[in-house]
Parts: structure tokens; C-alpha cells; sequence
């Protein structure tokens, strides 16, 4: 279970130049397992099309207050109702001021209006317009009254002028939602947690090297599970093509000597390292130091074992709680028990890479997930539910 699951989630959509970025906050939302619902304002549809609102979030976008069609469906105040948390992104000055003073005159302001769920403001307007005394007194009125205020954000802004006023990015947003519905005993603040992502690259000469398909996914979306909760994370990474999660810390490194390298420095100072990365078992022998030239038929690499990075860590004398991965095709629950055990590891996420459509590069994943003395399923799901759901069972264990 993510902390979103089944969450009903109202976001209103006012008309300012960030309601592009709506349909991927409501695909983000999707993704989390929140049912979602939109309510646009008349100019938001100059910004974003309610077909496209409506396509991604599998439910009718609401627009208009005095239709008797729409009204049957679900009427306003069933709406109101309905929302267990009202988003407003991106709002603008004018339905801030809006909301603020009781105004209902369209759909998403009496909404608002008639909701006794949380509501969240997502500010996004020009500077000038965010710092204006007008603005800024509405604010203090809603802070007042339990608004929540999600950013704004600083930096470039669409009509050329630089400062405030911008709407948080999506992953923000998402996270600042999450918080709201954050249970108190799921929180890993204070904590750090360190998590290997990725592939290891073994050099065999300046230009060549050996590697495998991972693409790192499920280690990011497990640091920003754990990031979600509170913790402080450190990401070891392969060479991955992935945008670090919002407020975590990145060390980049190729190798499996890298990677033990920097796992070994920093998991004495770690409450739980995941060991998500799919390490080279090998390294080659000698690495050629100039380019190896095609002359012969064949071709000789002596490889060596690298050493076992999970296995290392959970040998420290102050070790952390140590989670490991395993990529199985056969027999997933003996192998994986099998390692659990060789390895001194607390917990084994175990997953069937013979399955189709999860794994390796996929977006989908599975896992059977063993401790000493339990076995617990997570079914297929995205990779950042699956990630949630095992940051949750981490914590559970590791408070016991
Ligand atoms: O032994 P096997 O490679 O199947 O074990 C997988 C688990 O061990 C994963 O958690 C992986 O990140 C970790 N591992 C490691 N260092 C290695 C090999 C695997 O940390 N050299």
C-alpha cells in the first residue's frame, strides 16, 4: 500500500501557464493509487484541455457549475464530498483571492467552498503579482485557516521575469501531498539511508567495458520512497540515465571497487542500506592500459571476482539494517533464503526476472520479500508503489 492508495484527490486547475504541467501531476498522482479528480476553471482551459485531464485521470473533468448534465452526474456539492484532499494547482492570484473571501462563482471555488477535506493551495504567478501586498495579506488568511501553501518556487518565470511566483515542479507537488497523508509512525526521519542503484561498468580497456541491462529505476524510486518518509538519502550509482529524486544526495561511481569503495565509507553511518545495484560478479584481470588492437581470432580475459558489497557492509561491527536484492529465474524463494542467510542480511527482496514486463528496465515490478523468520508479497505494481510499499515494510522490520 502507497501512502496515496485510494486516496480521492480533487485538483482544481486555474488558468495560469503551469496548468500544462497538470496532466503529468495527475499521472504522477495515478501512480501513486490516488482516484483522481479535476475540476478546471474557465481559463485554465486555455492552458490545458480537459480532454487530456480526462484521459489521464479515467474520470470526466468538471468544469461548469450551472450544467444540469454535469450536476447529475456529480454535483458540486457531492464533489465537495467526495475529496478527501483538494489540490488547487496551479492557483492563481485571483482564485487565491477567491477562496480566500468566500467568492463562488464557478465550480472550483464553491467547491473549495463547500469542502470540509484539507485543501492545498500551488501558487504560480508572476513575481510582481506573488509579492503584492493583496496577495500576500490573502495568504496570511488562509494559513490562518489551515490552508496548506505548496511553494512557489523560485527562478525563471514564462513572461521573462526571474523570482517567486513559480508552481512547485510535479515531483514536489507529489511529495508535498504524501506528507499530508503521512502516518507518524512511517516516518524515517532522522534516519539516513544509503541505497546502491544501477549497473557497475567493468573496464577492459580505456574504451571498452562490461556491464549489464539495469537500469536503475527501482533503486531511485526506492530513494525517493525513503526521501518521502523523511530520511536522508545517499544514492551509490552505476551509470544510469536517471534525474536524481528531489532532496537526494548522489555519489557516481562505474565500478564494482567503486562502489564498494564508497558503500563501505559510508554505510558505518547509515540506519538501513539497500543493496538495489546490479553489481558485475567480475571484474577483468588486468585492464589493458591502451586500446586492445584486433589481431588475433581470439581473444583471453582472465576475470576475477569483485567483492560482495552487501556482504561487507552487513560484516561491519556497527552495521546497518542491510537489505539485498535478488534476481532469480528459478527457485525464487530458496535462492533468495539461501542468500538472505550467506549473506547476514535483515531482509531479501526477491524478484522473478524470468517474468514478463517486471525487472530489469522495466517500469513494473514484483517481489517476494523474506526476512529470518517471514515472507511477505508485494503484487505487481509500478516501480514507485512497489518502492513505497518496501520503504514501509523496511521500517516496520527495522523498528521491531
Ligand atoms: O549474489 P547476487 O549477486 O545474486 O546477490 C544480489 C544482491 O547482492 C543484490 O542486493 C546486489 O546488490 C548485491 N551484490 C553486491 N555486491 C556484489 C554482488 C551482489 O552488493 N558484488
Amino acid at each position: 500500500m502507497t501512502i496515496l492508495q485510494g486516496k480521492k484527490i480533487l485538483l482544481g486547475v486555474s488558468g495560469g501557464i503551469a496548468a500544462y504541467k497538470t496532466p503529468e501531476l495527475v499521472r504522477r498522482l495515478k501512480d501513486q493509487g490516488a482516484d483522481v479528480r479535476v475540476v478546471v476553471t474557465q481559463s485554465a482551459k486555455e492552458f490545458v484541455s480537459p480532454l487530456s485531464l480526462q484521459a489521464v485521470s479515467g474520470n470526466d473533468v468538471s468544469e461548469s457549475l450551472l450544467d444540469r448534465q454535469a450536476e447529475l452526474a456529480m454535483g458540486h456539492i457531492e464533489l465537495a464530498k467526495w475529496a478527501d484532499f483538494i489540490l488547487v494547482a496551479p492557483a492563481t492570484a485571483n482564485t487565491i483571492a477567491k477562496i480566500t473571501h468566500g467568492i463562488a462563482d464557478d465550480l472550483l471555488t464553491t467547491v473549495c467552498l463547500a469542502s470540509a477535506a484539507p485543501i492545498a493551495i500551488a501558487p504560480a504567478m508572476n513575481q510582481q503579482m506573488w509579492h503584492a501586498k493583496a496577495t500576500q495579506e490573502n495568504l496570511i488568511v488562509l494559513r490562518n485557516r489551515q490552508y496548506l501553501i505548496f511553494g512557489p518556487g523560485s527562478g525563471d518565470q514564462a513572461c521573462g521575469d526571474v523570482g517567486l511566483g513559480r508552481m512547485l515542479d510535479v515531483p514536489e507537488l507529489i511529495d508535498a501531498c504524501v506528507e499530508q497523508f503521512q502516518d507518524a509512525e512511517l516516518s524515517a526521519a532522522g534516519q539516513h539511508w544509503v541505497i546502491t542503484a544501477g549497473p557497475t561498468r567493468e573496464p577492459i580497456d580505456p574504451v571498452r567495458y562490461i556491464s549489464n541491462h539495469s537500469s536503475g529505476k527501482m533503486g531511485y524510486a526506492l530513494a525517493q520512497a525513503a526521501r518521502r518518509i523523511g530520511a536522508k538519502v545517499t544514492i551509490i550509482s552505476g551509470p544510469v540515465n536517471l534525474a536524481t529524486p528531489l532532496g537526494c544526495d548522489r555519489i557516481d561511481v562505474e565500478s564494482a571497487l567503486e562502489m564498494h569503495r564508497a558503500a563501505i565509507a559510508q554505510a558505518p553511518q547509515a540506519d538501513v542500506f539497500i543493496a538495489c545495484a546490479a553489481v558485475a560478479d567480475y571484474r577483468i584481470g588486468q585492464v589493458a592500459d591502451q586500446k586492445i588492437k584486433k589481431s588475433q581470432d581470439e581473444l583471453t580475459l582472465t576475470l576475477v571476482k569483485n567483492p560482495d558489497i552487501v556482504a561487507d557492509v552487513a560484516k561491519l561491527e556497527d552495521k546497518p539494517f542491510v537489505v539485498g536484492f535478488a534476481a532469480e529465474t528459478q527457485d525464487v524463494e530458496a535462492y533468495a533464503k539461501g542468500k538472505l542467510l550467506k549473506k547476514n542480511l535483515d531482509m531479501i527482496a526477491a524478484n522473478d526476472v524470468a517474468k514478463q514486463g517486471q525487472g530489469f528496465n522495466s517500469d513494473q515490478n514484483a517481489l517476494h520479500v523474506f526476512s529470518t523468520t517471514e515472507k511477505f508479497d508485494i503484487a505487481l505494481a509500478s516501480k514507485a508503489q512497489v518502492a513505497q510499499q518496501l520503504v514501509e515494510l523496511i521500517i516496520k522490520q527495522n523498528s521491531k
